[in-house]
């Protein structure tokens, strides 16, 4: 397991509006578009390019193109506020949708939707979640996708807590999370602590 913490002031700002409990919805969302935005942009870092020949206005050279797109599967509800932002460094990408919801008392995920290609054979996927706590979320959500024969997988989130980065690595499976802080620990509900509350409920309300 590969694990990212993307640090700068940028990142830093954006992930300070979204912590704070007096963020209104819309600004929680807005922030949480542009963190994705450089959080993704550091996911991509090793996106295999193809060369291109090209005229400039002026003269003849060569550029890149992405070769092949990731799948981007936000694991819903949160994972929806950072869809559009992946999908703007990644317009081509083609999307797939996993719905788990952690039950409160247990904290196990039940998953809700399936909505994926029949074959990820070899293919590389971009899993789109705020909130790695326990990590039973994200391990769902990437059996998921491997039973479907996806290939490398990069896990997108803005918080992780350590519990969850731990039941990844002891999961054995290799995958490279991309995360804007690691923070303290979970408290008895689960939570990321300080963390920044529900992500999905401080998007979209709660259910
Ligand atoms: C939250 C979060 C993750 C999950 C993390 O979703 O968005 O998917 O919990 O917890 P875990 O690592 O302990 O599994 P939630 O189940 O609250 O659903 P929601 O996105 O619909 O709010």
């Amino acid at each position: 397991m590969l694990t990212t913490v993307v640090s700068h002031p940028l990142a830093a700002v954006r992930l300070s509006t979204i912590r704070d409990a007096g963020t209104a919805p819309s600004q929680f969302r807005a922030a949480l578009r542009e963190l994705t935005r450089m959080l993704v942009y550091e996911a991509a870092r090793d996106l295999t390019v193809r060369p291109v020949h090209l005229h400039t206005p002026v003269a003849e050279t060569s550029g890149a193109q992405v070769a092949n797109s990731p799948l981007l599967v936000p694991v819903l509800r949160a994972g929806l506020g950072m869809v559009d932002a992946a999908l703007e460094l990644l317009p081509q990408a083609q999307m797939g949708f996993v719905g788990l919801a952690r039950d409160e008392s247990t904290l196990q995920p039940s998953a809700y939707l399936e909505s994926l290609p029949e074959s990820l054979a070899g293919r590389e996927v971009y899993l789109l979640d705020p909130m790695l706590a326990t990590g039973g979320s994200l391990l769902r959500a990437v059996e998921l996708v491997q039973s479907r024969g996806a290939g490398p997988i990069t896990c997108v989130c803005v918080l992780a807590a350590p519990e969850g980065v731990r039941a990844i690595e002891q999961s054995g499976i290799e995958l490279h999370l991309v995360t804007a802080a690691i923070d303290e620990r979970l408290d008895q509900r689960g939570f990321i602590v300080p963390g920044l509350g529900d992500a999905g409920d401080r998007q979209f309300g709660a259910v």
